[in-house]
């Protein structure tokens, strides 16, 4: 896939913006607010329809104004096309494939990107729940059916979670607990099956990663972790959510289960989160973030967008050279910003100035 344009209205501090892209680095330059990861952030909307910075659509539309728009174009296959997503204040989303109404899982996997940002150097050390978004936006990426599966597994969730607060307060019986289990066993194992199985492969990407940035000397490993069901299988899923029965009404919600899971990543056998130098934490977490966009590749036949949000300054020289060299040897479309030009090789990359919600 190519990115060919950029377009977005009232979005952020963007009135009208449009731009042409071609293939290659594209470098961001401009002062603190001027809009850089603005820019980024349209790009995760069209991409995964969230944005790394808010969940709530008003923050984005621009101020006084109604509704924001952004619309990428693009060429696949020789085919052009576009998606474009319209946030509106009141009335939600609305969604085009070119200039058709287009449901979120169309729009998931189209247009994909990776995005890397200071935020993400907590990967290793957060919470899981970052963990967990992490791995589930990748594979989201990849596989339409996961994404469907993870979609009804969190609806069944929520209602189970519902009526374990209505059976805590005795105004539903617990007999009704079973229509939502096997549903929710369903799932669950669809959903550990492909997560552990794309663990795998991230973890032997990043492996070799890591002793290429570190020069051979650390053993690094992803492993998916289930705290309180270690199970990939659905009849044994069923069983413990039987057996959870009067500890998930006590605490009125579904304590076992996928939203629980973790990944955990070691490095030369210990775990990062507690013994890891802030070195060895980035390293793990660049390896992870270049991993999944080797696995996109392999898995979709076309690499992501790369969306590098501040982060050079925040990497040594080596890995910062290991990473230009990544994006430019591979050709993979790439977005950066900085706030000013050292941290970038003369010969890399196409200059943007970003300026007040202007780019020149
Ligand atoms: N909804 C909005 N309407 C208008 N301006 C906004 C809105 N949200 C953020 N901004 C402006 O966008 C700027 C921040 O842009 P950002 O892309 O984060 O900057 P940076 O270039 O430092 O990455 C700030 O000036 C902020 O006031
Ligand atoms: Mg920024």
């Amino acid at each position: 896939m190519e990115l060919l344009g950029l377009t977005l209205r009232n979005f952020r501090n963007y009135e009208n913006l449009s731009l042409k892209l071609k293939p290659g680095v594209h470098i961001l330059l401009g002062e603190n607010g001027a809009g850089k990861t603005n820019l980024l952030e349209a790009l995760e909307i069209v991409s995964a329809l969230r944005s790394h910075r808010t969940r709530n659509d008003a923050d984005i539309i621009r101020k006084d104004e109604r509704e924001a728009f952004v619309e990428a174009e693009y060429e696949r296959y020789e085919v052009k096309s576009s998606v474009s997503v319209t946030l509106q204040r009141r009335r939600g989303r609305v969604m085009r494939i070119g200039s058709g109404k287009a449901a979120v899982s169309e729009i998931i996997g189209n247009i994909k990107t990776v995005l890397f940002s200071p935020d993400d150097l907590m990967l290793a050390k957060g919470a899981p729940s970052l963990r967990r978004s992490f791995i589930d936006r990748e594979i989201c990426q990849a596989s339409r059916i996961y994404l469907d599966n993870l979609m009804r597994y969190n609806g069944v969730l929520k209602e189970r979670n519902a009526l374990l607060k209505r059976i805590k307060e005795g105004l539903s019986n617990s007999d009704i607990l079973e229509i939502y289990d096997a549903e929710l066993a369903k799932y669950a194992s669809l959903i550990v099956k492909k997560r552990i199985e794309t663990v795998k492969e991230l973890s032997n990407t990043a492996a070799k990663t890591v002793s290429e940035l570190s020069g051979e000397r650390e053993n690094f490993e992803i492993i998916y972790s289930q705290e309180f069901s270690e199970t990939i299988d659905e009849k044994d899923f069923l069983k413990l959510l039987k057996e959870n029965y009067n500890k998930d009404i006590q605490r009125g919600f579904t304590g076992i289960g996928p939203h629980i899971d973790d990944l955990t990543f070691k490095m030369n056998g210990m775990s990062l989160k507690n013994f890891a130098s802030q070195g060895q934490q980035r390293t793990a977490v660049l390896a992870t973030k270049l991993s999944e966009v080797t696995f996109l590749k392999e898995q979709t036949d076309e690499y992501p967008i790369l969306l590098l949000d501040d982060v050079l300054s925040e990497l040594d020289e080596n890995r910062r050279i290991k990473l230009l060299d990544f994006v430019d040897k591979k050709g993979i479309t790439t977005f950066l910003t900085a706030t000013d030009n050292s941290y970038i090789p003369e010969n890399i990359g196409i200059r943007h100035y970003v300026n007040n919600g202007k780019i020149t």
